[in-house]
């Protein structure tokens, strides 16, 4: 009982954070298209992160800086910046929890990232292994997550 309504209120976060809604894989037919252009450049060095993770003032933010985008070049051509900016805006996160613009525009800075991914639920050592490389790399753990599938059940941290 207590673990299904801990469930409910974790998709309900997914769902309004736009989680499963952008996600291709998502049964429930309401699946926002994804961008191939978004995939195509932004999926290079690290996952197409899930648009409804980070509100829009942070992708503003991002699409505008992309020559120094974390210690790396990730510029493209404008008309590129135009069309995944537009996309990512319009589905930015709006939910509650997502609404604010988290430090350095990061996802894993974000209070509910943080919350998830306390001590308790995460040992600290974690984050330092190889295999894992940084809080970032969300697919070290979420096997399913380029496909929007950041559910607990298919989580595994690896060795
Ligand atoms: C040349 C490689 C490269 C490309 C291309 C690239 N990024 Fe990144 N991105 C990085 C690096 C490096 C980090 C920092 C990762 C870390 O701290 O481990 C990062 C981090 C991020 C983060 C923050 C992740 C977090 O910690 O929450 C977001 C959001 C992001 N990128 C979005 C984008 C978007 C949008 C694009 C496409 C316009 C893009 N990236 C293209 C290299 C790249
Ligand atoms: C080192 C492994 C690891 C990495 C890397 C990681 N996570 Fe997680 N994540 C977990 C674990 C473990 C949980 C389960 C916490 C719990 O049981 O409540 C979790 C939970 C979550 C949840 C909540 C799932 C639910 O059903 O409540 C989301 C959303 C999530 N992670 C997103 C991300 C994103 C986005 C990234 C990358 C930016 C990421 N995670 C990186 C291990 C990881």
């Amino acid at each position: 009982m207590i673990r299904s309504l801990k469930n409910q209120a974790a998709l309900a976060f997914l769902i309004a954070s736009g989680t499963l809604l952008s996600a291709h894989a998502d049964s429930a037919g309401t699946a926002v298209a994804p961008l191939p252009k978004y995939q195509q450049e932004c999926a290079s060095c690290h996952l197409a992160y899930p648009a409804g993770m980070l509100p829009a003032a942070s992708w503003t933010h991002l699409m505008g800086s992309l020559t120094k985008h974390y210690g790396t070049d990730a510029s493209l051509d404008e008309a590129s910046v135009r069309e995944i900016s537009g996309w990512l805006k319009a589905n930015a996160g709006t939910y509650k929890r997502v609404s604010e613009a988290p430090p350095q525009d990061r996802i894993t800075k974000s209070a509910w990232f943080l919350r998830k991914h306390r001590d308790g639920e995460v040992p600290a050592g974690v984050w330092a292994r190889a295999s894992v490389g940084s809080a970032s790399n969300c697919v070290a753990c979420h096997g399913g997550a380029a496909q929007g599938n950041f559910n607990e059940r298919d989580i595994k941290i690896p060795k």
